[in-house]
């Protein structure tokens, strides 16, 4: 069963987020692998966590930061999700370069999600018995659509069961300013992880998280339903503004 937190505001998801992400490397050996969440929701619990409280409690020499997905533009772009996490954590906490893993929004998007692929292959491994990467923490928003990374509803990167990384194509954001080239991490990675953490904020959610919290199963609807990890924990932390959790 998933912990599900109703905070009473985006700043009580961003403090619990932030004391959860610290805690969990201090619990780890010698290497933290974390996937960060694209969009806006998590830009106040990367602050945090560069901010006096955190910056020089954590760690940092042991984390790997890595892209739950990324938008198919420059690392400049304002769309850019690797953008965002690094103006509001990265350059500003003292984590080693190479650690830090970003997904390229630049290149073609099946040669991006082939290259991450690589990338994590490199450096998670690949065993028969553990035939997708563990990363120690997940994070993910939702959009009030219902999806979650860049797996969106009714795309064909919903049913993918065997690569760890793959390109998709959002058909409702052609011709918007919204890139429609995406790359994301698939369900069986967000599903291997030991630890998935959901942060959402937002009102115009609501529909879409009393589906997913609560609905039929209908993950190809829902996308953010279809994150189960199998062997790992599960929290929502969910702004109380949304009603009727
Ligand atoms: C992306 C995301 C995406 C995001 C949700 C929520 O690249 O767009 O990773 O899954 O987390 O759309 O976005 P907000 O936090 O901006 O609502």
């Amino acid at each position: 069963m998933p912990d599900l937190i109703v905070c009473p505001s985006p700043g009580e998801i961003f403090q619990k987020a932030a004391a959860l992400f610290s805690e969990a490397v201090g619990r780890a050996g010698d290497r933290f692998t974390v996937a960060l969440a694209g969009g806006s929701t998590p830009r106040g619990m990367y602050e945090l966590l560069a901010a006096d409280m955190y910056r020089d409690r954590i760690d940092w020499q042991k984390v790997h930061i890595f892209f739950g997905d990324e938008r198919c533009v420059t690392p400049e772009s304002d769309y850019s999700n690797y953008r965002m996490a690094n103006a509001s954590l990265l350059m500003n906490v003292s984590i080693p370069k190479r650690q830090i893993h970003r997904i390229r929004g630049e290149a073609p998007p099946n040669i991006a999600a082939a290259e991450y692929e690589g990338t994590l292959l490199r450096i998670f491994g690949e065993t028969d018995d553990r035939p997708f990467p563990r990363f120690d923490l997940i994070l993910l928003g939702m959009g009030p659509d219902g999806h979650t990374a860049s797996l969106f509803p009714g795309t064909a990167a919903l049913n993918e069961t065997k690569r760890w990384v793959v390109s998709t194509h959002v058909d409702k954001f052609a011709g918007t300013p919204t890139p429609a080239d995406r790359v994301t991490l698939t369900y069986p990675v967000l599903n291997a992880a030991a630890h998935v953490l959901f942060m959402v904020a937002g009102a115009d959610k609501a529909a879409a998280l009393r589906e997913v919290l609560h609905g039929a199963p209908n993950a190809d609807l829902y996308p953010s339903q279809g994150v189960r990890p199998t062997n790992g924990r599960l929290t929502w932390l969910v702004d109380a503004a949304i009603p009727g959790l």
